[in-house]
Order: structure tokens, then C-alpha cells, then sequence
């Protein structure tokens, strides 16, 4: 595992959007073979998206040949809710680049079938044969994705019951009202995100200390589930000075 030691959050956006540019350009993708790339939500991206829409306008990259698969979306959240990862994406990064609308995939919150769209999500992954970079945040008890404590660490694409504490930590973008919360979500697996050719965490703030301490120092287990990450040839944490102080 490879830790990229930062100062700040800008430095964290920086890095994180000139990593996925690099890849993407030595990659040279092209329509028959593009770049697939993994994406989170949260606070935390927000300034790598910010970076990587600048990069575009400054003509450094161009998003045209690269399909994307976000890790997760609230369950019973109609996709135009102000705070659907749907909506997310699109506000905060695939409305400003040239991304082309058929290559970005994101979970169906509304689905009524959902054991046949999460297999549905898997198959299409592996059709592109694996994820090329995926990109991920962690919560502050060490979920990624979805994946609360305990979940399988061979888990796939399924509903999870998110926790209370996940659930207070994002009531913040529900106006601090509990109800309004949802109470479950669809993930991506943990082997989904093992099976990616390279992993890339960003960690930001004091909050999320304990989870990188867990992901370098801890044991593999399921109570982390960023631990996984050990059993990954090629992830890189990408953490402000904040997230390294229980290092
Ligand atoms: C949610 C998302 C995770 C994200 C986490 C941390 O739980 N499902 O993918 O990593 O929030 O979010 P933030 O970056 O806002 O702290």
C-alpha cells in the first residue's frame, strides 16, 4: 500500500486529479477501448472533481473515451432528489466535462428488482473486463462505499443497511433531520473494489484518523472494511495531515 502524505485538502484534490489525468492519458483510451474509471460521492472529492473539470477546460484531459461506475446510491430516493449521488454527479463534475451520457453508470436507488440490478451492475463492470482506477473516500468507521462494519470482504453489488452513525454523519446534507435520512443504500462489494486494477482512497480530516490508521496499521477484518485495501496489490491512501495523526 502505498500512503501519499499531504497537508491539506487542496493538496489531496491536486494530487488525486493529476493521478486519474495520468492514468487516463497514458491509457490513450479510445471508443472500442475505454478508460473505466470508479467514482465516490461526499465531501471529500469534491476538490478533485473541481481540479479535474479545470484540468478539461485547460484541454489536459478529455473524458470522451471513459466510462465511469459509481460505487453507490441511497435506497428509495427518486435520481432528481437534490441529494441523490445521481444528482451529485451530474452538479458536481459529468455536467462540466465531455463525458458522454451512455458511459456513465451509477446505481438505481428505485430500482424494483434489486438483486437483478445489482447483478446487472457487476455483469456490466466485468463486460468492460475491470475498473481501471477506482476512486473512493471512507467513512469515519472505515466504510468504503457502503460497506459498513461487518459486511462480507467478499461482498458484491447489493442493498446495505446503513448504520445510525453513517446515517448522522450524512444527515448533514438532509438539513439535520433524521427522517429524512435514508436507511439503506445500494453498494458496490468489497471484492467489487478489490478486483479494480488500482484503488485509490482519499482521506481528509481528524474525523477519518482512525480509519487510516486501521487501513495501514490495523489487521485485515471486516470491522474496517478499508483494511481490505492490504489485499490489494496497487491502492494508494491519499491523506491530509489531519487524517495522519493517529499514524
Ligand atoms: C458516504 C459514502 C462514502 C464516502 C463517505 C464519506 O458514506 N457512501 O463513499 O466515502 O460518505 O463521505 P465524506 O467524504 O463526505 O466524509
Amino acid at each position: 500500500m502505498r500512503l501519499i502524505p499531504l497537508s491539506n485538502a487542496t493538496q489531496v484534490g491536486a494530487w488525486a486529479a493529476r493521478h486519474i489525468v495520468k492514468r487516463i492519458n497514458d491509457f490513450n483510451p479510445t471508443a472500442d477501448r475505454p478508460f473505466v474509471l470508479g467514482l465516490p460521492t461526499g465531501s471529500t472529492p469534491l476538490s478533485t472533481y473541481k481540479v479535474l473539470i479545470e484540468l478539461h477546460k485547460a484541454g489536459e484531459v478529455s473524458f470522451e473515451n471513459v466510462v465511469t461506475f459509481n460505487m453507490d446510491e441511497y435506497v428509495g430516493i427518486d435520481p432528481n432528489h437534490p441529494e441523490s449521488y445521481h444528482t451529485f454527479m451530474h452538479t458536481n463534475f459529468f455536467n462540466h466535462v465531455d463525458i458522454k451520457a451512455e458511459n456513465i453508470n451509477l446505481l438505481d436507488g428505485q430500482t424494483d428488482d434489486i438483486d437483478a440490478h445489482c447483478k446487472a451492475y457487476e455483469d456490466k463492470i466485468k463486460s468492460y473486463g475491470k475498473i481501471n482506477l477506482f476512486m473512493g473516500g471512507v467513512g469515519n468507521d472505515g466504510h468504503i462505499a457502503f460497506n459498513e462494519p461487518a459486511s462480507s470482504l467478499s461482498s458484491r453489488t447489493r442493498i446495505k443497511t446503513l448504520t445510525e452513525d453513517t446515517r448522522i454523519a450524512n444527515s448533514r446534507f438532509f438539513g439535520g433531520d433524521m427522517t429524512q435520512v435514508p436507511k439503506y443504500a445500494l453498494t458496490i462489494g468489497v471484492a467489487t473494489l478489490l478486483d479494480a486494477e488500482e484503488v485509490m482512497i482519499l482521506i481528509q480530516g481528524h474525523n477519518k484518523a482512525l480509519a487510516l490508521q486501521a487501513a495501514i496499521e490495523g489487521s485485515v477484518n471486516h470491522m474496517w472494511t478499508i483494511s481490505a485495501l492490504q489485499l490489494h496489490t496497487k491502492a494508494v491512501m491519499v491523506a491530509d495531515e489531519a487524517a495522519q495523526q493517529e499514524l
